[in-house]
């Protein structure tokens, strides 16, 4: 089979969060079971662009309300990837530094949609099947089944998955005209509420819809961010697909990110080296369990509960763990994490960015990891954690609930609870010191989650079954 995925992210050309790692797995593992999976992406200007080589495979054009933009798809020469990767290029729109966060993104990616959908109109062989990953490719089935100048595309079978609801992509109705001529009287599969909702529109025209974890799934259907009743309506092609991680870049044995490599049999001892490293770099006290936050602080994440919920923790628990952080996101919250720095030094220590290298090393170092989501579609970094064996303390939702079954539990090995409150976190940091304190159940949880399959083996598997029945 073939199958073609268009996404705004793809790991590790450019990456925001999750998407990008899912984009840039999935394909090398659907390769790998004798398939031919390719991703199309917006050209930014990326180190990755500059680093590699790329070839021009296609030139095109499109007119886009009264505006007419030249494109230019580009493909990586040597397959470093796993997979073909191609680029869309369309000068001053898409080649910028930044994936998202500009004024006129509505733009950059309506643009970049139509871009994909008239380069794949001129392939020879179409593939069977096109693959779009979010809002920011969502409008891509509509457009191949009611574009006029689109016709040859109507019939191919289509698969939006969603990795994050909450972002629709939504367009006010006066830049309808944005969209190569389509049928006029399908604007009902383009609206919802009042504007035209991208996320919305894929979830009507596409053949399958995926969520990326059975949990999640469930919890659209009254949690959509104003789209349960489609949700609801649209449930018969609706399919819940745990994420993987990919294996070969997460590996404690193998990966050149982290100070010390270690595997199961050697756990303890490899995860006390790095988090010495990771103690002495940030002041902290090797001695006490080490609980790390790495993403994006932001509401969706309950980053904000995190300066009281650590501020709690450390009174009442008298100062008897650590809190190390990485992550950029709101200001306010990125603000009042950073003026904890100062007042528990030696206990808190606070980085405001995102740093591959310095994320693989606290997977390595730390004892638990912290996720108190209130929304999270499947969450990665639970699973990163287990591989590394960091002990997961998360909130009961979405794809964290179907992953972490809690130490109370028969053969449980996570620390789980239900509100996204401050004191929820601060009794669950609480059993975490105890079980810190348990040293022999420590060391066995450890060997026990390094262990679980996550791979992406059998995920990739179920969306072949997905594409079989479309
Ligand atoms: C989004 C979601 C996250 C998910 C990721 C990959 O970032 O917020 O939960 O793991 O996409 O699918």
């Amino acid at each position: 089979m073939e199958i073609i995925h268009v996404s705004a992210e793809c790991y590790p050309y450019a990456k925001a969060g999750g998407l990008g790692d899912v984009v840039g797995a999935l394909p090398k593992y659907q390769n790998k079971l004798g398939h031919i999976a390719k991703v199309v992406i917006p050209m930014y200007n990326t180190k990755f662009l500059h680093e590699n080589e790329f070839d021009v495979v296609h030139k095109g054009g499109f007119g886009m309300a009264h505006y007419w933009f030249n494109y230019t798809v580009i493909k990586e020469a040597t397959n470093v990837l796993g997979f073909d990767l191609y680029l869309i290029d369309i000068f001053n729109l898409l080649d910028r530094e930044k994936i998202y966060g500009y004024d006129d993104d509505i733009e950059r990616f309506t643009a970049f949609q139509i871009a994909v959908v008239d380069w794949i109109s001129k392939w020879e062989h179409k593939p069977d099947v096109v693959h779009v990953h979010d809002h920011q490719a969502a409008l891509i089935p509509f457009m191949m089944q009611n574009c006029v100048a689109y016709r040859n595309l109507s019939s191919l079978p289509t698969v939006l998955t969603i990795h994050n609801a909450q972002y629709q992509g939504w367009m006010d109705w006066n830049k309808s005209s944005y969209l190569p001529e389509w049928d006029k009287w399908k604007w009902g599969l383009l609206e919802w509420n009042k504007t035209i909702n991208s996320l919305a529109s894929g979830v009507r025209c596409a053949s399958k819809v995926t969520t990326v974890s059975p949990g999640y799934l469930n919890e659209l259907k009254y949690n959509a961010n104003g789209l349960e009743m489609l949700f609801e309506y649209e449930k018969g092609k609706c399919v819940g697909i745990l994420n993987g991680i990919d294996e070969e870049v997460w590996d404690p044995a193998t990966d050149t990110y982290i100070e010390t490599q270690y595997s199961v049999e050697d756990a303890d001892e490899g995860k006390a080296l790095n988090k010495k490293i990771l103690c002495d770099q940030f002041g902290l006290d090797e001695k006490k369990p080490l609980i790390i936050f790495i993403g994006r602080l932001v509401g969706e994440k309950a980053a904000d509960l995190l300066p009281q919920a650590i501020s709690d923790s450390l009174y009442y628990i008298n100062g008897g763990m650590n809190f190390l952080i990485l992550g950029s996101g709101d200001p306010s919250v990125e603000y009042q994490l950073q003026q904890l720095n100062g007042k528990f030094m030696g206990y808190y220590n606070s980085q405001i960015g995102y740093n591959e290298k310095l994320a693989h090393q606290m997977y390595a170092g730390a004892d638990f990891l912290l996720m108190p989501s209130r929304v999270e579609p499947c969450g990665l970094n639970q699973m990163y954690a287990m591989r590394y064996g960091t002990i997961p303390i998360v909130r009961r939702t979405g794809g964290l609930n179907d992953t972490v079954k809690d130490i109370g539990e028969k053969d449980g090995y996570g620390i789980c609870f239900n509100q996204a409150t401050v004191g929820d976190i601060t009794n669950s940091v609480y059993r975490a010191v105890q079980l810190y304190s348990q040293k022999k159940n420590i060391t066995n949880i450890r060997k026990q989650i390094m262990q679980i399959d996550f791979s992406w083996e059998n995920s990739a598997g179920k969306y072949l079954g997905i594409y079989q029945t479309i």
